[in-house]
This record gives structure tokens, C-alpha cells and sequence, in this order.
């Protein structure tokens, strides 16, 4: 079976079955089911003597750890420099404790900034490739797009990069970015939700937990050139990138954040909005992570040249 063959097989199963390994009572974090249950199919199926797991946005270890579960003989490193959502400084000791409790041996914490971690990841890797990759770090644009570009060097020929948090606009423009720029990478697989799981309900949110959680971009390292150019849904206009110099070529761009704090807290929005009426692109439903999904595909949609 080919390398994309084992792919598609990993996230279909996922798809149909979920996890294949759960310690809920050891385990928590910010993922859902399909996505670590793909994590943990392929680090069983593609993961060789030759090729390691590597993940970016570790937090309190629910995907790296649960994914090493499934391949004691792999190797599976995880990078995060603890600097978010971890207002009492305890991530770090929490994935420790957790790893000790699993009783796992395979794995190896770098704990740095991505950018530092990824520019020096040669030392970490014992001369393996990467075979499978993560990335559920920062979502800024440039982030995304510096951890694709960062990690091309260590791939290993058949390689899958799984994209968390692909429901926001400016991840999937980062993806397509990268995919247009470098043609031997090929879009697999896409899922979205109509909003980040925080912004969910009910049985959307159910969804979301049981499913990819915040949409899911699956690349794969199309060496033999057998898959369509594909690309995620983005929008063309760019002001958003735009709107990002002009704040930082301003005068006190912290000030202007500082300011748009204020206006949230005093909720000052509806009086600016009769100031100025907002255009759609920019009039999110909710307070914060608005990712501008709601009218994508909701259904996993595989690469058209995948036959079932
Ligand atoms: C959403 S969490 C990851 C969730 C995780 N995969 C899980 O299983 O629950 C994002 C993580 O990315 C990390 N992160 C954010 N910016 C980073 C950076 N510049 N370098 C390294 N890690 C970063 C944060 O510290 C945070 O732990």
C-alpha cells in the first residue's frame, strides 16, 4: 500500500472509530477525537525505524502523549516554550507528571520557542526524519507559515502534516500559501467546524470534541506527484494582512491594542459601530477566536484524486 494509501486509511478509520487509545482519567487538553485518533493511527501504520512524531503546542500533553501511546518503539518530541495558557507557569511540570503516570519512554520535550526549537532541530532528531507532523502551536499568520517552512529540511520522503486550528482564515491562507509555493506538498484532507469549539454549544460542540476540533488541514509530502493540486477556501482580499502594518507602522501599535481592550471591557462596540458601520469581513459573532468558518464544507472532505 502506498504512503498516501496508509494516510487516507489512518483518518478514515478516525473518522469512523475516533480514538484508539483513551486515558481520560490521565489526560486533558484542548483536541478532538478524530484528530489525536489520526495522530495515533498514523504514528502506529507510517512511522519507520527512520522517521520520528513532531508536534508543535504541546500545553498539558493530551496529543503528543496520547499519540506516543499508541508506538512504544517511536520516537515522539514535542516543542512548546510554556508561554501560553499557563498562567500559573505549570504545563510544563503537568506533561512531566503525566508522561511519568502513562509510563512513557518515547517521548522528548524541547521546551523553547518554536522558531529557536525548529532552526535547531537537527540536534533532537538522532538522524531520523520527520514522518509525521503536528502543528498546533501559534496561530498568528507568520507562524503558521514559519512552521511549515522551518520543518521542510527534516521531512522524510513520505511525510503527513496535520494542521490544527484550520477553521481560522488566515491558517487556511497560510496553507494555501505554502501549497502554492511548494507543489511537491499536497492538500489530502480538510474538516471545519462553523466556529472554535469555545464558541460552540450543545451538540456542536459534542461534535467538535468527537470530531476535529477546531478544522483540520492534512498535507502530505507528494514526492511520486499522484494527488491534484488542491487548496483551502481563502479569500482574496487581503486587508486583514494590510490592516496588520498599518497598526504596526503606527505610532504606539501597543497602545492601539491597550485601546481596543478598553473598548471590549466598557463594551464601547455597538457606539463605534454607529460611527462606522462594520464591514462583514471584519464583524465577527463572538468575543474572541472568531475563525470566519461557518460557511465552509462542516463534512471531511478528502483530495478529489482519493478514489474511495
Ligand atoms: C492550543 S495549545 C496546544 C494544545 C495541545 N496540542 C493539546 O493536546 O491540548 C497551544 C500551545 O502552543 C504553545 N505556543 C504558543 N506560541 C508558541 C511559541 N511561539 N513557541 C512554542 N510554543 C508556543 C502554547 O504555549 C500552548 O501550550
Amino acid at each position: 500500500m502506498s504512503f498516501i494509501d496508509q494516510v487516507v486509511q489512518c483518518i478514515q478509520e478516525a473518522e469512523q472509530k475516533g480514538t484508539l487509545v483513551e486515558r481520560e482519567d490521565v489526560l486533558t487538553g484542548y483536541s478532538g477525537k478524530k484528530l489525536y485518533g489520526t495522530l495515533q493511527r498514523l504514528a502506529k501504520t507510517v512511522l519507520t525505524e527512520d522517521t520520528c512524531y513532531v508536534e508543535v503546542g504541546v500545553y498539558q500533553g493530551l496529543t503528543l502523549l496520547s499519540t506516543a501511546l499508541s508506538n512504544e518503539k517511536g520516537s515522539f518530541i514535542g516543542i512548546d516554550n510554556f508561554a501560553f495558557f499557563d498562567p500559573q507557569g505549570k504545563n510544563k511540570g503537568l506533561v512531566e507528571e503525566r508522561t511519568a503516570k502513562l509510563g512513557l519512554k518515547n517521548t522528548s520535550l524541547i521546551n523553547a520557542d518554536y522558531e529557536d526549537a525548529l532552526e535547531r532541530l537537527e540536534q533532537h532528531l538522532g538522524g531520523k526524519k520527520v514522518g509525521i507532523y503536528f502543528i498546533d502551536g501559534p496561530h498568528d499568520y507568520r507562524s503558521q507559515m514559519m512552521c511549515l517552512l522551518l520543518m521542510k529540511p527534516y521531512l522524510a520522503d513520505d511525510a503527513v502534516i496535520l494542521i490544527d486550528d484550520s477553521n481560522y482564515r488566515h491558517v487556511r491562507q497560510a496553507n494555501r500559501d505554502f501549497l502554492l509555493t511548494n507543489p511537491e506538498f499536497k492538500l489530502l484532507f480538510e474538516s471545519y467546524t462553523p466556529a472554535h469549539p469555545m464558541n460552540l454549544k450543545g451538540e456542536d460542540k459534542q461534535k467538535a470534541l468527537d470530531g476535529w476540533w477546531d478544522g483540520i488541514n492534512i498535507i502530505v509530502k507528494d514526492s511520486k506527484n499522484a494527488l491534484e493540486p488542491e487548496f483551502p477556501n481563502t479569500v482574496r482580499n487581503r486587508s486583514i494582512y494590510e490592516n496588520e502594518h498599518l497598526l504596526h507602522a503606527s505610532q504606539y501599535p501597543e497602545q492601539t491594542l491597550l485601546v481596543w481592550e478598553i473598548i471590549k471591557k466598557l463594551r464601547l462596540y455597538p457606539l463605534l459601530n454607529l460611527l462606522r458601520k462594520p464591514s462583514k469581513m471584519f464583524s465577527g459573532e463572538f468575543k474572541n477566536a472568531n475563525t470566519f468558518s461557518e460557511s465552509l464544507e462542516q463534512s471531511g472532505k478528502f483530495n478529489k484524486s482519493i478514489k474511495n
